[in-house]
């Protein structure tokens, strides 16, 4: 099976789902990074990796429909079956989510449908846990769909939340969490005991 996978920044979740492949405890390749961020470590990690590598945006390719369709273009030229979204800042647009119907998936640093939607991302969500009170939080892996961490739950670990924890103590604890359930999760849908399409 042919991944692409999409992000942003650090890129240690990629980094997760590349080293499950080559240690086989995933039966697929990332055949393809892509990240709307010229500067993001996932691009370096791809590249000390030898996988194709794309720094691809509305900015790079002059609009959001320019860019839709450069990306279909390079998910198609890569076989691609299945995208994993592992901190990626951007909504696909609804061509690509139309194409790849059900078989875009995203991964959350909490326990949706608490602490996701627009503005919860990387610190902002471990904040509001803590803020809340919360005895636990965790990881969710979703399917993709229009709007911001809404799409279908397909599986999700919880992580507990420590008296003196602090958002970034959270933080460590729960992407450390993502890093071994990515690979667990993954593999189910290659396995074909999570649907995929
Ligand atoms: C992770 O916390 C993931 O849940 C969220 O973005 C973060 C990506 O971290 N979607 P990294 O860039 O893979 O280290």
């Amino acid at each position: 099976m042919n991944i692409a996978v999409f992000a942003s920044h650090g890129g240690s979740d990629l980094q997760a789902i590349m080293d499950g492949c080559k240690e086989n405890k995933i039966n697929a390749k990332v055949q393809v990074v892509i990240s709307n961020n010229g500067d993001s470590m996932a691009l370096q990690r791809a590249e000390k990796e030898n996988i194709p590598h794309f720094h691809l945006s509305a900015k790079t390719e002059g609009s959001e429909e320019t860019l839709a369709k450069r990306l279909l273009d390079v998910l198609e030229e890569y076989n691609i079956d299945m995208i994993f979204l592992a901190g990626y800042m951007r909504l696909l647009h609804i061509t690509i989510l139309e194409k790849y119907n059900n078989r875009v998936f995203n991964i959350h640093p909490a326990l949706l449908p608490k602490y996701g939607g627009k503005g919860m991302y990387g610190i902002n969500v471990h904040t509001a846990v803590i803020a809340a009170r919360e005895k636990e939080s965790g990881v969710t892996i979703h399917r993709v769909n229009a709007e911001y961490d809404s799409g279908e739950i397909v599986a999700q670990t919880k992580v507990p939340v420590l008296e003196n924890d602090t958002p970034e103590t959270l933080a460590a604890r729960v992407l450390e969490r993502e890093h071994t359930f990515l690979v667990e999760v993954i593999s189910d849908i290659v396995e074909g005991k999570i649907e995929l399409g």
